[in-house]
């Protein structure tokens, strides 16, 4: 039988092979021999489906998880609360389990044949050494995009390869919002925007669920930093909570359907995020109504009784709390049977939502996943997601018979195409940005890592145009230590820029550096850790055979104390504390609340055309809502012109300023649009702004409200640039949760 699971943005249909009789099917090869029914009718097949009802694929999931726990031994249930610890060959070389590979497992349990879990790494590409996968660029990148269908391709992508190589549960994606500029897990992310991330989220998240694995958002909350990450106390307000770091999770349960959550390392207001029951009871449960599993970053479990009654469904990625101690505490009465059940619900749900009792998974660890149409999609996602900074005197793009001298390390022997830790993936290849460039040149190409700077300075004095490729190191487990390039990189830049006016700057980094030398050169491109097609990417930016669309999903700042976290309490925290004072007051919000010039502003980007956005029109102009969660009331049409002479995009971003009774930031990004246009054509653009992009969180009562008020709406093509202004009167104040 075929299912048509989705339409890709490419247009082309993705189909699943469904596996025939699903009462009976098991879909491991280790537990088929145990448990495989004979396919057939009658009265074998008749007993088996009576043996086993959730079985029966017309129930609804809820009711098949129900059925199945009633079948279930405390053991069995147990069993599905822990993995069964790291399979991984670098880690544990002797591998107890029959799977490899996987950082996660959870064995399967053949008599009532539930399927085994197989959890693997991968923000940008399938992680944990797995072998003939594609190393996209990072998150950041496909970010920087604005396009929510890329990130929609990106998660099927992605989800596709993870399907394919066995894994069933995908811990991707990296939705925390960015709060520290020098986080280093900045590259995994979306960016500093809640909004912006939310909308991300879901589209990743539908991408890689529709491919058949179950997607999870992680790393629940306040993960906001590496320092200290084991421990880390982040001391939040309610209402910065509820406004800047939940509503990605938020968009990912009520849109994006995640079946799984990752419970940070991180400790939140005094209590480890794992045994939080404000985080896991009232806000994920309660508010979110989310009803997939919580499942711990890999040794961020700390307890048995309060993990287990405060929320936490399954510790991973072994058994140190979970296992024998969490049974002896059922025994006990600690822990009730109930809560044990209700764990396994939560887990239970979603795979048989995500129909991984009904069908068969193809593939192991060891097949070999790549593509060429992947491989030609992470060029895509390179290309679309690397933004222009900076172009003096239209520099770029690059004629093609210019000399170049492509220097610094990161442009010939050191490529930076990804990020460290469990977002690592082994690459099938990297194309170095020289030979990327030395392909696309129809001029002399010459080289220098940049280690001497004397030769790198001589070789752009002779050459016509020089490029230098900076990078920094970026990894969980640790932040950078400021926003400055390392490895005298900077000194490289000055001494190349000194000797060339036709300078141009790549900074292949995961998060925002501080560029001392942006006046002495004569182009800057943010090209992020792009992948495995970094120098076709980078190349086709240079020559102008895409033109460049991406925008900053963050701030980049003047100066090491221009930024929202500058102060030892914020970060990285004083006596193992992290102090949020910052409050609403991240990213842009801060730069705009305290008049402070960005070098580069949240949302800007530039192209090799230009372009006007005008007629800005806000209907109704009054409008009564009733609730916060009421669906879209308020219409922002706008034009958009492409006023120069080649094609290209234009994102129009739509910010809202709230009454100065409501206490919010100057004004908060609320809609946007990507918008392609050939040389003078206009295009309407309409955004729908509901009821939550004016909402303010009151914790007196504990809900979302609405003010009444005028509220403006400003639109424009970066957080900086906001030309047209409109203004809405709310008129109803109402209340809902
Ligand atoms: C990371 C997680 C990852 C896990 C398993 C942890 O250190 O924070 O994102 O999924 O390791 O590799």
């Amino acid at each position: 039988m075929e299912i048509e699971i989705s339409v890709r943005r490419s247009g082309k249909a993705v189909v699943f092979l469904a596996g025939a009789l699903g009462a009976c099917l098991l879909l491991q090869p280790i537990a088929r021999s145990q448990s495989a029914t004979p396919a057939g009718h009658g009265a074998s097949a008749a007993k088996a489906a009576a043996a086993r009802p959730w079985m029966n694929k017309s129930l609804t999931p809820e009711r098949r998880a129900e059925l199945l726990i009633k079948a279930m031994t405390l053991d069995e249930k147990i069993t599905m609360m822990h993995g069964a610890g790291p399979c991984l060959e670098v880690w544990t070389p002797k591998c107890p389990m029959p799977i490899k590979g996987y950082v996660g497992y959870v064995p399967p349990i053949t008599r009532l044949g539930i399927p085994h879990l197989t959890l693997a790494d991968g923000r940008a590409g399938v992680g944990n050494n797995a072998k003939d996968v594609t190393l996209l660029p990072a998150p950041i990148a496909a970010a920087s995009s604005w396009d929510p269908s890329l990130l929609n391709e990106f998660g099927h992508v992605l989800g596709k390869e993870q399907w394919e190589k066995g894994t069933n549960v995908t811990l991707s994606p990296t939705i925390d919002v960015v709060r520290v500029p020098e986080w280093g897990r900045t590259f995994e992310s979306y960016g500093e925007d809640p909004y912006f991330n939310g909308r991300m989220a879901v589209a990743e998240i539908k991408g890689i669920q529709a491919e058949g694995s179950i997607a999870d958002a992680n790393m629940y909350v306040t993960m906001q930093q590496e320092s200290d990450r084991f421990h880390e106390d982040s001391v939040v307000d309610e209402r910065t909570l509820q406004e800047i770091y939940l509503p990605p999770y938020a968009a990912a349960v009520r849109e994006g359907h995640v079946g799984t959550f990752m419970c940070a390392y991180v400790k939140t207001n005094g209590v480890y995020s794992c045994e939080n029951a404000h985080l896991l009871h009232d806000l994920l449960r309660k508010q979110m109504k989310f009803d997939g599993w919580v499942m711990s970053d890999w040794g961020a479990t700390h307890s048995t009784v309060d993990s287990a009654n405060n929320g936490l469904d399954q510790e991973m990625p072994d058994s140190k709390f979970f296992g024998e101690a969490l049974k002896k505490a059922v025994e006990d009465g600690e822990v009730s049977k109930a809560v044990i059940d209700e764990h396994v619900r939560h887990i239970l749900v979603p795979m048989f939502r995500q129909g991984l009792f009904d069908r068969a998974q193809p593939g192991n660890w060891d097949s070999k996943v790549r593509t060429a149409a992947h491989a030609a999609f992470s060029r895509e996602v390179a290309e679309e997601g690397t933004v222009l900074l900076k172009n003096a005197a239209s520099l770029l793009p690059l004629k093609g018979d210019e000399s170049v001298a492509v220097l610094g390390a990161a442009g010939s022997t050191k490529p930076k195409a990804e990020g460290g830790g469990s977002s690592g993936v082994v690459a099938p290849y990297v194309i170095s940005p020289l030979d990327g460039i030395g392909k696309r040149s129809k001029g002399k190409v010459t080289s220098a890592d940049g280690s001497d700077l004397e030769k790198a300075a001589s070789l752009a004095r002779e050459a016509q145009v020089a490029v230098v490729f900076a990078r920094t190191e970026e990894t969980e487990g640790g932040d950078r230590p400021d926003l400055n390039l390392p490895d005298n990189q900077d000194a490289l830049i000055e001494a190349v820029a000194a000797a060339n006016k036709n300078t141009i700057v790549v900074l292949d980094t995961g998060g925002p550096v501080l560029m001392p030398w942006v006046n002495q050169v004569a182009g800057v491109i943010q090209a992020w850790y792009s992948g495995q097609e970094d120098g076709n990417a980078i190349a086709a930016i240079l020559y102008g055979d895409v033109n460049p669309s991406a925008k900053l999903p963050l701030t980049f700042p003047r100066g090491a104390t221009a930024i929202p976290t500058a102060s030892k309490e914020q970060w990285p925290g004083v006596d193992g504390k992290s102090h949020y004072t910052e409050k609403l007051e991240v990213g842009y919000r801060w730069y705009d609340a305290t008049n402070n010039e960005p070098l580069f502003p949240f949302g800007f980007g530039l192209s090799y055309t230009t372009f006007r956005v005008s007629h800005l029109e806000v209907s109704p102009a009054k409008v009564a809502l009733r609730a916060s969660t009421d669906p879209a009331k308020v219409k922002v049409t706008v034009r958009v012109t492409n006023t120069g002479k080649r094609a290209g995009a234009e994102v129009v971003q739509v910010y809202v300023a709230h009454p100065a009774a409501d206490g919010e930031p100057p004004h908060q990004l609320r809609g946007f649009a990507r918008v392609a246009l050939k040389p003078g054509e206009t295009k309407p653009v309409t955004i729908m702004l509901d009821a939550r992009s004016f909402a303010t969180f009151d914790t007196q009562a504990e809900q979302w409200q609405v003010s009444e008020g005028n509220f403006e709406i400003l639109a424009g093509t970066s957080s900086r640039d906001l030309p047209l202004q409109a203004s809405v009167a709310v008129e109803h104040k109402t209340t809902s949760k």
